[in-house]
């Protein structure tokens, strides 16, 4: 069970500290936006190069951007140990996640929640994680959707089915009260950013979802 907080909900002016609150993670989930693909915009590549820099921890880094075809195999280069783009924004999906494993980084895909995870089942091996999105994506503080479980679990069927080392991940609303439902269903990597950066101690609310994911 991984636990990766997005600094989405971190202090954007400050975020080499707001990185270190948090020694107990897997990994930082870094959530691009571009104002086009999501109605949002935060960062991009030359915050991700000082990031990477700076921190300790991998970056995983979250897409939301149109054309990610373009732009995804830089933050590769950027030093990203993961990259996620979205289905519904990638024209040739298969080659851009055979482009980014050959940079060095783990290629992951993104499934909004309208998003049929069907499609993807038979494409499994070309990727190392799949992010199934339990909120609509562009903002952090949202609702978990629990509409979205039986898709979890059948993700995870597929990925039992064919045997194959696939990570599943969840992204928006995933606190102490929701991650357990999201772990029970099959998901093992985490990502939470209010529940981790609007924590007093951030680093202990890492080590409660994990606990609480691995109840
Ligand atoms: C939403 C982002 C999430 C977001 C999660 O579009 O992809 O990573 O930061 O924030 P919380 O955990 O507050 O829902
Ligand atoms: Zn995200």
């Amino acid at each position: 069970m991984r636990v990766h907080p997005s600094i989405l909900s971190a202090d954007f002016t400050d975020l080499a500290a707001e990185v270190r609150r948090i020694p107990t993670a897997d990994a930082v989930h870094v959530d691009v936006m571009d104002g086009h693909f999501v109605p949002n915009l935060t960062l991009g590549l030359p915050v991700v190069e000082r990031l990477a820099q700076v921190s300790d921890l991998p970056l995983d880094c979250h897409l939301m951007v149109e054309a990610p075809d373009r732009w995804a195999p830089a933050y590769a280069e950027a030093g990203a140990a993961g990259v996620t783009f979205h289905a519904e924004a990638a024209a040739a999906p298969v080659r851009l996640a055979r482009e980014l494993r050959r940079l060095g980084a783990r290629a992951a895909v993104a499934l909004n929640p309208a998003t049929p995870v069907e499609p993807w089942v038979d494409l499994l091996g070309e990727v190392d994680m799949v992010l199934l999105m339990t909120v609509e994506p562009g903002f952090g503080g949202q609702s978990f959707l629990d509409v979205v479980l039986p898709k979890v679990r059948r993700l995870r069927a597929a990925i039992s089915a064919a045997g194959l080392p696939v990570a599943v991940q969840v992204d928006g609303g995933v606190s102490a009260e929701t991650v357990g439902r999201a772990a029970e269903a099959g998901a093992d990597v985490f990502v939470a950013g209010s529940a981790v950066y609007g924590a007093e101690d951030a680093a202990a609310a890492v080590e409660d979802l994990r606990t609480r994911a691995a109840a």
